[in-house]
């Protein structure tokens, strides 16, 4: 049978009445939202398990720890500035980019050197964030003076388990710094494995480039600005504000209730069409409010035949399509001013197939429909 962890840590049953144990909170470690990173250091302190066994400060350990060190250096996993190993914790001083947790980033590592170099952790880490008043310098001198303060060494002795950053060789080292540059490493990289290196070990430099802002003070152009102004009474394509009936659908404010454009058969069939490719899914093909998109959940749109839209001006249909309409969205944007004119054209012609009035026909086509009907 298994037990549970937490079963197993309890070694014999604590005493009635006995205080429980205090409930350790996990460390909050996500740094606030409006912190910037590149200005923070965060003091990071990790402990082994179990502690006053010596796990760090031996040669084969210590190295593994610094090369982790480097290598999260160099691949911008972290900006670790300076670690100092005490037998059974250490300290540290590093930034962290934002798109990760702290906690994500410190453990990931505390994993690896679980694994590789066996190390026993305890749960979790300490972190601080070192405060604008408190001095980098002071900290990390500090940090540095812990052997001493811990009697293992004299004041005069280098500490040999203590790592400090190197800006040239952690960040920039000669690989990253070839490729970076396009020039040829010389070394036989696959394309796709360079490519990829590429990718991410660029990404700092690029995100950094020199780069102006818009108006902003620059001796690119002669004027001293980075930007050019428009000319005169230009107008962006496609942003004209025109606002005659053919575009808005309004004369002074009132909906047309004349085709402000040529009605011809092929401006029908052409709001036929156009209808069918971009209202038909909701309004169905004869407008009766009940398309595809409706029979799968949309809210049902009224019928163009109902009395209050028979009797609606064609420029609100025109207006429907440009603005939008309650849970309907605009067309401006999908169909063109004239081809708006052309489904309203075929609304109004779906609406008289529905309503046709007999008289309105010539009297021998009624009489010969009369005659069929019979
Ligand atoms: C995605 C579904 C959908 C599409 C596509 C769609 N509509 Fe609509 N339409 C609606 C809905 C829903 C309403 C009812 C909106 C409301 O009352 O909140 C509506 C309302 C209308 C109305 C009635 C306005 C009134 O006065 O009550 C007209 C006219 C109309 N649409 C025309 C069109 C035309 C023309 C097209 C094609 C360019 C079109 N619709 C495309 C869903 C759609």
């Amino acid at each position: 049978m298994r037990s549970s962890k937490a079963t197993q840590k309890v070694g014999r049953a604590r005493p009635p009445g006995a205080p429980k144990h205090p409930q350790r909170k996990k460390l909050p470690h996500d740094r606030p939202l409006w912190t910037r990173p590149e200005d923070e250091v965060f003091f990071i302190t990790v402990c082994c398990n179990p502690r006053h066994k010596n796990q760090l400060c031996r040669s084969q350990n210590s190295r593994e720890i610094f090369d982790s060190v480097e290598f999260r250096n160099r691949n911008h996993i972290w900006y670790a500035h300076l670690v100092v190993l005490m037998p059974d914790h250490l300290h540290a001083l590093i930034s962290f980019p934002y798109e990760q947790p702290i906690r994500q980033i410190v453990s990931d590592w505390k994993r690896f050197l679980a694994t590789k170099v066996k190390i026993q952790w305890q749960r979790d880490f300490f972190d601080h964030r070192l405060r604008k008043e408190e001095s980098y310098r002071e900290k990390a001198d500090h940090i540095r003076a812990n052997p001493i303060r811990a009697g293992l060494i004299a004041e005069s002795d280098e500490w040999p388990y203590f790592w400090v950053a190197d800006p040239q060789k952690d960040n920039t080292n000669s690989e990253y710094r070839t490729l970076c540059r396009g020039a040829p490493g010389g070394r036989a990289l696959p394309l796709i494995a360079a490519a990829a290196l590429l990718v991410t070990a660029c990404r700092h430099d690029m995100m950094n480039e020199p780069r102006a802002k818009t108006f902003a003070q620059s001796d690119f152009f002669k004027d001293g600005a980075s930007a050019r102004l428009l000319p005169l009474n230009v107008v962006p394509r496609g942003q004209a504000q025109v606002n005659d009936a053919l575009h808005t659908g309004l004369t002074n404010g009132v909906y047309v209730t004349q085709l402000p454009t040529k009605l011809t058969p092929q401006l029908l069939g052409r709001g036929q069409e156009r209808h069918q490719a971009f209202c038909a899914e909701c309004h169905g093909r004869v407008g009766d409010g009940n398309g595809m998109v409706v029979q799968r959940g949309f809210p049902v749109p009224p019928s163009y035949h109902l009395e209050r839209l028979r009797n609606a001006p064609i420029g609100h249909f025109f207006d429907v399509m440009t603005n939008g309409y309650g849970a309907m969205f605009s067309y401006a944007a999908q169909v063109e001013p004239q081809d708006r004119w052309a489904i309203a054209a075929y609304i109004r012609a779906l609406q008289l197939s529905q309503h046709a009035n007999p008289n309105d026909l010539p009297p021998e086509v009624r009489n010969k429909l009369e005659a069929e009907w019979k």
